[in-house]
């Protein structure tokens, strides 16, 4: 094709020599530079526009790859009411006016105490990953760690809220700075889910007779304590019963999991909820730090939620028959 389209070109090169009156290298030079300015860059236009085209049915708003596909303007719509109502506290849908077409324009406020930045996307309308950034800057931070509490003059939200127990609380391995993903909070139980938490355990502790907590990822059995690299008074008995979690998990699905007490096996981390309700007198405490090992890390495919699951729930079976044969 660009060969052909060459050669007819050069072939007359002769009438357009005499037409702008130039000379043959000036000609082909041109000629040239024209053949490329028209190469075939896709094939297929409308095809690829059509496969870009999801419906949008098929990705819910909810899910990270919704952000990774372009959406009509009528979704894009939807998305803005949506994502405005399920966040009222920090977005806000303000309608500016309409376009030639009668179309809303809306900007999305984030909220911001004085000062703001504006970002707008798509003034050129074929320039689609302009809205797709818009849309993937506002969503959620698949990545958030922390609760959303903002505590008086903090620049940051959110405190750990595995650091914000009343055991050991905030010493080596958690943070006074609100901004830092381990940060303990202002005081222990600061945080209303911890309180609620811990209000319950403490009602409910004679009939409690073990406490689980399911993290992710490291695939690991801890027990008391992380405050402490001290060894707990029951730490002889918890750590077969960990292995025994181990084992199990082995049998039903081939993973490998570790187990340990949480400040030698993972690392220092007071304030946690598995040694406070240790601490309370719930004896057997542990937390699973589920799959993987890092490859994927907290963004887990959804097809190795089943195999998860079954092996987690074969270490809780373990867990419980060993409280049963022991109380
Ligand atoms: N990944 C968990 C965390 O950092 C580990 C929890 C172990 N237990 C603990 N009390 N810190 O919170
Ligand atoms: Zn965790």
């Amino acid at each position: 094709m660009f060969l052909e389209t060459f050669m007819i070109l050069i072939s007359r090169c002769e009438d357009i020599k005499s037409e702008i009156q130039t000379n043959w290298r000036y000609c082909l030079r041109m000629v040239y530079d024209l053949c490329l300015l028209f190469r075939v860059l896709m094939d297929d236009v409308q095809g690829v526009i059509k496969k870009q085209t999801v419906n949008d049915t098929v990705s819910p708003r909810s899910s990270a790859s919704y952000y990774e596909q372009y959406h009509s303007l009528n979704e894009i719509y939807s998305w803005m009411e949506e994502i405005t109502e399920m966040n009222a506290d920090l977005l806000q849908k303000i309608y500016i006016g309409s376009s030639f077409e009668k179309r809303p324009l809306y900007i999305l406020k984030v909220q911001t105490p004085k000062s703001a930045i504006w970002i707008d996307c798509g003034i050129h309308a074929r320039e689609w990953i302009a809205p797709a950034f818009c849309l993937w800057f506002i969503g959620h931070n698949r990545l958030w760690r922390k609760s959303r509490s903002k505590h008086g003059n903090n620049r940051c939200i959110g405190t750990d809220m595995n650091r914000n127990f009343d055991a050991g609380w905030c010493g080596k391995g958690a943070s006074h700075n609100d901004c830092h993903e381990i940060y303990c909070g202002p005081y222990p139980e600061s945080e209303p889910e911890v309180k609620a938490v811990a209000h319950f355990l403490q009602k409910h502790k004679d009939h409690i007779k073990a406490y689980i907590t399911i993290h992710s990822y490291s695939q690991m059995v801890l027990f008391p304590y992380s405050y402490t690299t001290n060894k707990s008074k029951d730490h002889d008995e918890l750590l077969s019963v960990a292995n025994k979690v181990v084992l199990a998990i082995r049998k039903t699905t081939q993973k490998m999991y570790e187990s340990g007490p949480g400040a030698q096996t993972i690392y220092l981390a007071p304030g946690g909820s598995d040694d406070w309700a240790y601490d309370l007198g719930i004896k057997y405490s542990f937390t699973f730090e589920l799959r993987d090992r890092g490859t994927h890390g907290f963004l887990l495919p959804p097809n190795l939620i089943k195999p998860t699951c079954i092996e987690a729930l074969s270490g809780i079976k373990t867990i419980a028959l060993h409280v049963i044969n022991n109380i």
